[in-house]
């Protein structure tokens, strides 16, 4: 399979700012993000749960005010089949999926003011089961994409270890991201996250405090966050950091952006990380 080049994974920042489920906050909240210091940006072209338009509109008045540029940040989104979407289509759903692909980019390019995204991630495969035959024509399309330069990267999202293990017989272009929901009482996604390093492939974490309320109130969670003065969302956010992770916050809240940007600055010694990624494991 071909890796990624390793100059573009330099590009990719530290943290991504997510904007599913914020509606018309979308635009205020993204805009706020990045003058917090975020400079990753994940959307999807999927109205049901996010507003790409908005964060098009927010993309816009960081230009105008020069907080950022476009090669300052990192944009992603994603295609959706049209089983996850609601009416509100960016493709013509009798169309064969890979001219799909195609109107879902040309419409996320439009909604996101630019002429390229860098990543364009698959918002997750057709069935649960295994990588099919529909998935294979929607990654080509993707592919397609990258080789025209509207995307510099693509991923997959929402993704077993089967999955990826059948898709990398079936093809020869390897994601350079995958992003998962990450459970700690499956050892944080584990063999993802091993199938992934073994292969240069970044690890995108979701709901790592949503998913994972249990731990937050852990004893070692909570006596960890007291000891070195952060808050036990700042311990998970360090610890997916330390294990390799690109994690994602969804924040609506500004101390909380800051304070997800300031976990990036914890050092961690390695016996805890060991033993965080044991607790729910
Ligand atoms: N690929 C997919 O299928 C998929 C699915 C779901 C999500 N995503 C992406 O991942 C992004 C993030 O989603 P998520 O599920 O991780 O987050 P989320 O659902 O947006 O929720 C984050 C939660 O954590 C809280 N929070 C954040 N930082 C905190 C802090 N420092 N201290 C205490 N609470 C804090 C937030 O509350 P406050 O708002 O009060 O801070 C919020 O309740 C989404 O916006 C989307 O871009 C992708």
């Amino acid at each position: 399979m071909q890796a990624m080049p390793i100059d573009h994974i330099k590009t990719v920042p530290p943290f991504l700012y997510g904007t599913a489920w914020k509606e018309d906050r979308t635009a205020g909240l993204a805009e706020l993000a990045i003058r917090t210091g975020f400079r990753g940006i994940d959307t999807a072209n999927q109205r049901r749960h996010y507003y790409e338009a908005g964060v098009g509109q927010a993309l816009a008045a960081v230009y105008r005010e020069g907080l950022a540029s476009r090669a300052d940040l990192f944009l992603q989104t994603k295609f959706t089949y049209v089983d996850g979407q609601d009416h509100r289509l960016p493709f013509d759903p009798s169309a064969p999926v890979s001219v799909q692909v195609e109107q879902s980019m040309t419409s996320s390019l439009e909604h996101l003011g630019t002429d390229y995204v860098d990543s364009f991630v698959l918002h997750g495969p057709a069935s649960g089961y295994g990588w099919t035959r529909t998935d294979a024509e929607a990654w080509q399309a993707m592919i397609k994409e990258l080789d025209s330069g509207r995307t510099r990267m693509v991923g997959v999202s929402n993704i077993s270890l089967r999955h990826l293990e059948q898709m990398e017989g079936a093809h020869d272009h390897q994601p350079a991201f995958v992003q998962n929901r990450c459970f700690a009482r499956l050892g944080w996604d584990r063999e993802v996250r091993a199938f992934c390093t073994e292969r240069n492939i970044i690890y995108q974490g979701f709901s790592l405090l949503t998913a994972n309320i249990d731990v937050l109130r852990h004893p070692l969670i909570r006596s960890l966050a007291e000891q070195v003065d952060a808050t036990p969302a700042q311990i998970i956010f360090a610890f997916a950091r330390k294990v390799g992770m690109l994690p994602l916050t969804g924040t609506t809240d500004a101390e909380h952006m800051r304070q997800d940007l300031a976990s990036l600055d914890l050092a961690l010694p390695a016996d805890v990380v060991s033993s965080i990624e044991s607790i729910a494991g």
